[in-house]
């Protein structure tokens, strides 16, 4: 390798970004050595994507400079980044859905010459073998816009690993990665370390940072707070530093829900869909907060998309409030005789109008209620939304920005906020924290409490079973496509739920 590992390849010196009124990037200085891998930690709109942009040369610092391997660069576009040798997996998908997974990997060098099919045949054997290496099987004919979350992130990850990157930059790369994909990553990181590459890591997880990292990197406010080898903190040392003040338990405790059984207000009876839901039955009465758990891939989307009128039904039946009902649409889903609110996985291409203002966002899909005669009666629905936004710990203001000018952490709360303002009686939230800070994170199981506590049902699907543990009072497991696993209060555990996800036997079996 090129580098001497002693030296520092990236050496970012008192950068200042501004967006208008928005400091988005403030005096930050840091410096990463060869090889070495680095976290970059901080709240929702902390600055964490604008310093990756920054240093991938879509934007430009309005002052302080950035040095790599002791050279003064300007990185003024895309093109001089990578010349430098820097590839970005961004926070946003870049993936064209419309185009095959080998013109994505291809991109930007789309073949458009007299050689294209030349091109292209030797392209499809280099990518095949690029996707061999990382252990990856994504067939190359297969649409993008056809995959599912995962498979789409580990392809922008896969597609910057193609460029042979020096300098990798991933934002918030596990954010649609579970389980054996996280790892997939992982030893990722690994082996670009033992070549020498150096790694800026986003996330969330506190966990993957101490598995991935070295050192590390807190931003708040746009500020640099901390630099630290990520041994030398703790995770209620990284949390202060994070949110600005200390937070004892991640889980609020438990409130204390009415125990009588109460009607269902939402019921499943045997329901296929999909393809993959195999005979589901489940009931969800008011009060409840029912969690579903499951490993990527086990049905748990087909549940969500048919109970919220998305996919039909294959055979079997939805009941609310004891009638059964025919969901053909999320519009049946949604009218106040039914009011069924998602929180869908996809929140930014299912879930946002990205150049609408957030307000706009948030009450589109009841904006029927705030119609007064043929006018908007805009004050109710800046109070509506304001009050939601408020829930999810997103600033007035943004009620009218557009979405766009939103940091991603930003724009999955007013996807949320938007449930909030429709003021379903149930609402189905799929990992609805992906994503999120630590601080909104508990700020919104606290609102999940409340809605619970104030009669509001709420069937809630994580990919951090701790969030199951913490806050549902009944869990399904479901197992190729059917719950295998019914758990209630004191056996909902981290090892049963896991135990069931991998297909194991239930609690009982287990124990006799
Ligand atoms: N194009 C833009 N126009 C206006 N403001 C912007 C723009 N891009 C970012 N911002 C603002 O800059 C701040 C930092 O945003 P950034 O995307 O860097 O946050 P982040 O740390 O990546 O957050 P997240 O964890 O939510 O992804 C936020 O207040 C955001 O609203
Ligand atoms: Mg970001």
């Amino acid at each position: 390798m090129s580098f001497q590992s002693n030296r520092p390849v990236i050496e970012v010196d008192r950068i200042r970004k501004a967006f208008g009124p928005t400091i988005a990037n403030e005096d930050v200085s840091f410096s990463v050595m060869a090889g070495e891998s680095h976290a970059v930690l901080g709240e929702n709109g902390a600055g964490k994507s604008t310093l990756m942009k920054l240093l991938s040369g879509l934007i430009r610092p309005d002052s302080g400079s950035i040095r790599l391997v002791g050279r003064q660069v300007r990185l003024k576009t895309p093109r001089d980044a990578h010349a430098a040798g820097i590839q970005t997996a961004f926070q946003e998908l870049t993936l064209i859905p419309d185009l095959s997974v080998l013109d994505n990997m291809m991109m930007p060098r789309a073949a458009v010459n007299p050689l294209a099919m030349l091109r292209r045949r030797l392209a499809a054997r280099a990518v095949s073998d690029h996707f061999a290496e990382l252990g990856l099987e994504v067939p190359l004919h297969r649409l993008a816009g056809d995959l599912d979350l995962a498979t789409r992130q580990k392809l922008e990850i896969a597609r910057v690993l193609y460029r042979k990157p020096r300098i990798l930059l991933l934002d918030e790369p596990t954010s649609a990665l579970t389980g054996d994909d996280i790892d997939w990553l992982g030893r990722i990181i690994v082996d670009c370390k033992a070549q020498g590459v150096t790694v800026l890591f986003i996330s969330h997880r506190l966990p993957e940072v101490r598995a991935f990292c070295d050192t590390l990197t807190i931003l708040r406010n746009g500020r640099h707070v901390r630099s630290a080898p990520v041994e030398a903190v703790t995770d209620d040392e990284i949390t202060e530093l994070i949110v600005g003040r200390s937070m004892k338990s991640a889980f609020p405790p438990r409130m204390a829900r009415s125990q009588t059984p109460a009607a269902p207000v939402l019921e499943a009876r045997a329901i296929s869909a999909g393809g993959k839901l195999r005979d589901v039955s489940l009931s969800l009465p008011p009060g409840q907060i029912l969690g579903i758990a499951g490993l990527q891939g086990m049905g748990q989307k087909d549940l969500f998309a048919a109970l919220f009128g998305d996919i039909p039904l294959d055979s079997g039946e939805i009941r609310v409030d004891d009638a059964p009902v025919h969901l053909r649409s999320p519009a049946d889903a949604l009218h106040p005789s039914i009011a069924i609110g998602m929180v869908p996985e996809e929140r930014k291409t299912e879930g946002l109008f990205l150049t609408l203002s957030g307000k706009e966002n948030a009450s589109l899909p009841v904006i029927e209620r705030f119609r007064k005669g043929l006018l908007l009666d805009a004050d109710a629905e800046a109070r509506a939304t304001g009050a939601a936004f408020d829930a999810v710990e997103v600033a007035a203001r943004a009620q009218y920005l557009p979405v766009s000018a939103f940091s991603g952490g930003n724009q999955q709360k007013i996807a949320i906020a938007k449930w909030l303002v429709a003021q379903s009686r149930i609402l189905l939230l799929f990992d609805p924290t992906r994503g999120i800070d630590v601080g909104t994170k508990q700020q919104l199981y606290e609102w999940m409490h409340a809605f619970a506590a104030a009669g509001g049902a709420i069937l809630f699907h994580s990919t951090e079973i701790p969030e199951l543990v913490h806050l549902s009072d009944r869990v399904g497991v479901l197992y190729e496509g059917k719950v295998t696993t019914w758990l209630e209060n004191r056996e909902i555990s981290e090892t049963e739920i896991m135990r069931a996800a991998l297909g194991g036997d239930g609690p009982r079996e287990a124990a006799a």
